[in-house]
């Protein structure tokens, strides 16, 4: 269990199947994350959950995003984990549109990258985002992916948004100011 203030992550569980399902079913979700809403029967999505469950599939780890008082708000994952590249690709969904636009996609990614980078030897994380999510795009901001290129998929345009270790270690992304000198500047050296 990885934890936060207001956010957790924990491993998935089966009772996480019907909100799971419901989430993958709902349109504006899967819009906003570029998916294809769900269409197999729950007692399919049953079956293949649990194997998952048994057995994550490869190169990949999963959370259930939690508030501190056990409630399960959406998921996240670093999956295509290539440990000769050096990276993975991470996504995250907060399903519970209550919880939008009030820090907990910042809360949840920060513990997920602390995850990635103290538990692993990648050197990088990167993310796929439709040009247009904009939401996404600054809480990915927020917690220090710079954009660096656009691609086409499936005949849509994405952003891809990258952090390295360094980045990450060094913390430059923060946004608080650096604290002002007195009759000087904020530049900070090497920036
Ligand atoms: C994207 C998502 C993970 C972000 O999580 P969240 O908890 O809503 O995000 P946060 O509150 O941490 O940060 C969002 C930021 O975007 C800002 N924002 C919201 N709408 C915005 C818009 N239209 N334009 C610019 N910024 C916007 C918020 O004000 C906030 O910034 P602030 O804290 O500086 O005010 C979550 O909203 C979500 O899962 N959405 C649905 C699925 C999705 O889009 N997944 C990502 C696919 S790549």
């Amino acid at each position: 269990m990885l934890t936060r203030v207001r956010v957790r992550l924990r491993a998935k569980r089966t009772e996480d199947v019907a909100q799971d399902y419901a989430w993958g079913q709902d349109r504006e979700l899967c819009e906003l994350e570029a998916a294809i809403p769900i269409s197999i029967p729950f007692s399919d999505y049953q079956r293949l959950f649990a194997m998952e469950l048994r057995q994550e599939p490869k190169g990949c780890v999963r959370f259930s995003i939690e508030t501190s008082n056990g409630e399960h708000i959406g998921n996240c994952m670093c999956y295509q984990m290539d440990e000769g590249k050096g990276e993975a690709e991470v996504g995250i969904l907060i399903g519970n549109r209550a919880y939008w636009d009030d820090g907990y996609g910042v809360e949840a990614i920060d513990l997920l990258l602390e995850h990635v980078f103290t538990t692993t030897s990648l050197d990088k994380v990167y993310l796929h985002t439709l040009t247009w999510n904009y939401r996404a795009q600054r809480c990915f901001a927020k917690c220090g992916f710079m954009p660096c290129k656009e691609e086409p998929r499936w005949g849509r345009r994405f952003l891809v948004m990258e952090l390295d270790r360094r980045r990450w270690e060094v913390g430059r992304y923060k946004e608080d100011p650096p604290p002002q000198q007195e009759g000087g500047s904020n530049q900070v050296a090497g920036d």
